[in-house]
Formats: structure tokens, C-alpha cells, sequence
């Protein structure tokens, strides 16, 4: 039997910090921490502000639902903070760790999730993540236009699996270390 220990490829997913958390310096602070305490990688992030219209885009799959027109305007009303994290299994963690889309329920069920924790109502909700791997893909594109999935698997996946990372805190992501 085969038994060498192989550890999976990592995974990308796009995670959101919305704007009700972004409104509050300590909460985003907190919630970077959280993804580093949680062993995500920070490949990107960016901080941002959607035009309605950008909103309506992102979420054009929710149009109809009665919430959507809420959600647009929410999501189009002030800053946000946009990531690209990697992880095995990283999509799954994420959503895990945002707990249930409505807060109401998150505080029953998963007490120490994100949501339970910082989120406000079931529009204003603290974070967003990707829930496949295709949306992960289109997600990151829409947010990082000019990040290359396909590239960073390929050069930057294989040291960033074995650890030939650091947290940059000035840059406050991950990055390769210097070959010695
Ligand atoms: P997300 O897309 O933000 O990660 O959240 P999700 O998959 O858990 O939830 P989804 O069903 O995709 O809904 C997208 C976002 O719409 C807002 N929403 N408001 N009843 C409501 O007022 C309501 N329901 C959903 C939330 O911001 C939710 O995250
Ligand atoms: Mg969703």
C-alpha cells in the first residue's frame, strides 16, 4: 500500500468582508486576524466600493428574490474588502467559518461563527465566500481581473502548499520567502 503522506492542493476561494463590517476599523481588523488565526492564506485582497450597478452584476443569479433589491443597495453602500484565500479544501473552511447566511440562526447554531459574532441582520451579514468551485473561479475574476488562476497554480501553488511562505505584515498577505 501506498502510504506516503501527500498533502492535497490548495484550494482558492474569493471571500468578501461587507460593508457593515468594513464601517468598523476594529471588526475588519479582527475578521484579517481570524483568516490568518483559521490557517487561510491571503493571496490578494483589496479594498473597494461597488457602483450599483457592479452589485446588481455580482448577484444577477438573486435577481427576483425579494431580498435582492436590499442586497444590491447594501452591498453598493460603502466600503468593502474583497479576498482571494487559499487552503485545501478552502471553500468549504470559508463558508464554515462565516456560519449560516442568517444570523438569526448562526447565533443558534455555530455560536463562534463570523456571522453569529459580528453579523446584523440576514441582508447585512459580515461576509460573503464562494460556494463551488466554478463561482470561486468567476468570483475572483470579477474581484482580480488580472490574477491568473490557472498561472498561480501552476508557479506560486507548490511553495505555497510546502510553506515557502511568510505573512508580510507591511503588505498584510502572504508571499513567497527568498530562496537561499
Ligand atoms: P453569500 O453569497 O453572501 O456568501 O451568502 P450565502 O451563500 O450564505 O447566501 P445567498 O443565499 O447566496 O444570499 C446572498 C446574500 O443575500 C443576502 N440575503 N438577505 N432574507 C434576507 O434578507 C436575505 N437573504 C439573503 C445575504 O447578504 C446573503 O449573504
Ligand atoms: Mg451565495
Amino acid at each position: 500500500q501506498y502510504t506516503r503522506s501527500l498533502s492535497k492542493v490548495l484550494q482558492l476561494t474569493l471571500a468578501v468582508i461587507k460593508p457593515d463590517a468594513v464601517a468598523h476599523p476594529l471588526m475588519l481588523e479582527a475578521l484579517h486576524q481570524r483568516i490568518l488565526d483559521n490557517n487561510f492564506v491571503i493571496v490578494r485582497y483589496k479594498d473597494l466600493v461597488w457602483r450599483r450597478q457592479d452589485s446588481e452584476r455580482f448577484y444577477a443569479e438573486h435577481s427576483g428574490r425579494f431580498f435582492y433589491q436590499r442586497l444590491v443597495e447594501f452591498m453598493s453602500s460603502g466600503p468593502m474588502r474583497a479576498y482571494i484565500l487559499a487552503r485545501e479544501d478552502a471553500i468549504r473552511h470559508w463558508r464554515e467559518l462565516m456560519g449560516p447566511t442568517k444570523v438569526f440562526r448562526a447565533r443558534f447554531t455555530s455560536p463562534a461563527s463570523i456571522r453569529a459574532q459580528y453579523g446584523l441582520t440576514d441582508t447585512r451579514n459580515t461576509t460573503h465566500g464562494s460556494d463551488s468551485a466554478e463561482s470561486a473561479q468567476r468570483e475572483i475574476l470579477f474581484f482580480f481581473p488580472d490574477f491568473c488562476t490557472e498561472e498561480w497554480m501552476e508557479k506560486e501553488e507548490p511553495s505555497f502548499r510546502s510553506g515557502q511562505i511568510h505573512y508580510d505584515q507591511q503588505k498584510q498577505i502572504h508571499t513567497l520567502s527568498e530562496q537561499s
